[in-house]
């Protein structure tokens, strides 16, 4: 049976991984996978997670199944966190990191469309949306979103392209620092895009994996939060991979307002069957840490002080580089760099020039010149500009 398996490649995130980890070089720099490091390079655990870890550890008494979905009490702490103070009725479902609320979210799609409801992706996207889109077998359609001249978004193309949708198809949109352009919607984007899809019909699946990287966490979720206001139905897939430094937990959770309480009833039954399908119950510890953090206020408090400590770091790494780039260049090539957020930004490099920045320079990007400027520190950004000035 193996035999007759498919070949499968690791996606260009994953293979410059193990490519990074088998580098020898001393001063090889890491601007590949969607981590966080802190000015000394390391990936550190918030200390409200440590409390809060402890905090169980100490008091826990069963590690006995929460419910399909996950347990109540993290629904509510996450619905309050992305979506704010809303009478609208959510169902929600805790998955295994953000990835699983792509997956599920996707496959609730695909429950409720048969094969004619398409699901459209900005371009560029974080390359998973497509590939498990494709393995489902969804539909799939591209709009236009990044305008590489500007840095910011493509507002004529991405109207165009979506005056193509039909009614009851699915826009895919990031909710804040966008991966991997890190070009964001405005407010007033957010409030034409609202327009545009309670217009035409479209329901929106917004991903959020990086909610207090932007602008901070109120601000990153005050599009998303307009928008899933004002339209009858969404989607919203959450990770608390990055925010809360939780990769290997694998912490994440679909949300889905809805219509109507009976909507409500039917959708709840929906993701606990997809769960019981995938993997019956989700992981609990994660989510039972963030869902600590977030009901507990020192615990909070705490939390959101060091994330925007890590926010603020980007953002200066960000100034950083591009008046780096700058000096080095003599031009506005790579102005865009301060006014994007988040983690990620494009250069808009070639791939052989990608491929001689690693190999000649040992700095590691994604093949389309994607990095992440949370990989730098004040020691390697003369350095990475230099390199990437120098293959110009
Ligand atoms: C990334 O985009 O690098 C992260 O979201 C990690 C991943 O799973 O791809």
């Amino acid at each position: 049976m193996f035999e007759s398996l498919p070949p499968r490649e690791e996606d260009s995130i994953l293979r410059l991984m193990k490519l990074f980890a088998d580098d020898p070089r001393v001063g090889k720099i890491d601007l590949g996978v969607g981590v966080y490091h802190d000015a000394q390079g390391r990936t550190p655990i918030f200390a409200a997670v440590k409390e809060a870890e402890s905090l169980l550890v100490r008091t826990q008494e069963s590690k006995g199944y929460t419910g399909l979905t996950g347990a109540p009490e993290f629904h509510a702490a996450m619905a309050g966190l992305v979506l704010g103070t809303t009478e609208q009725p959510i169902a929600a479902c805790a998955t295994p990191g953000g990835t699983g609320a792509v997956r599920q979210a996707l496959e609730l799609i695909k429950l409720a469309a048969g094969p004619a409801r398409r699901v459209w992706l900005p371009n560029p996207s974080w390359i998973n949306h497509a590939s498990i889109i494709d393995t489902l077998g969804i539909p799939r359609a591209t709009y236009r979103y990044f305008d590489a001249a500007t840095g910011g978004i493509d507002r004529a193309g991405l109207r165009a392209d979506l005056a193509e949708a039909r009614p009851g198809d699915v826009v895919l949109l990031h909710g804040c620092c966008h991966n991997p352009t890190g070009a964001d919607l405005t407010p007033q984007d957010w409030a034409d895009l609202t327009a545009l899809l309670a217009e035409r019909q479209l329901t929106p699946l917004i991903d959020l994996a990086y909610q207090g990287f932007g602008n901070g966490l109120e601000a990153d979720a005050a599009g998303l939060r307009a928008m899933v206001a004002a339209l009858p139905e969404a989607l919203v897939t959450v990770s608390g991979s990055k925010n809360f430094g939780l990769y290997r937990e694998r912490v994440g959770c679909v949300l889905a307002p809805c219509k109507n309480t009976a909507h409500l009833a039917t959708t709840q039954a929906a993701l606990a069957w997809l769960n019981r399908q995938a993997y019956a119950f989700p992981p609990d510890h994660g989510a039972r840490v963030v869902t600590t953090i977030l009901t507990t206020p020192e615990l909070r408090a705490s939390w959101e002080a060091e994330l925007d400590g890590m926010r603020l770091r980007i953002a200066a790494n960000r100034t950083a580089l591009a008046g780096e780039l700058r000096r080095l260049t003599g031009s506005d090539r790579f102005a865009a760099l301060q006014d994007q957020k988040g983690m990620f930004s494009c250069l808009g490099l070639s791939t052989d020039q990608v491929t001689k920045l690693r190999e000649d320079h040992g700095v590691y990007m994604v093949e389309d010149s994607r990095i992440n400027l949370a990989g730098l520190t004040d020691a390697t950004i003369p350095v990475a500009a230099e390199a990437i000035a120098a293959e110009l």
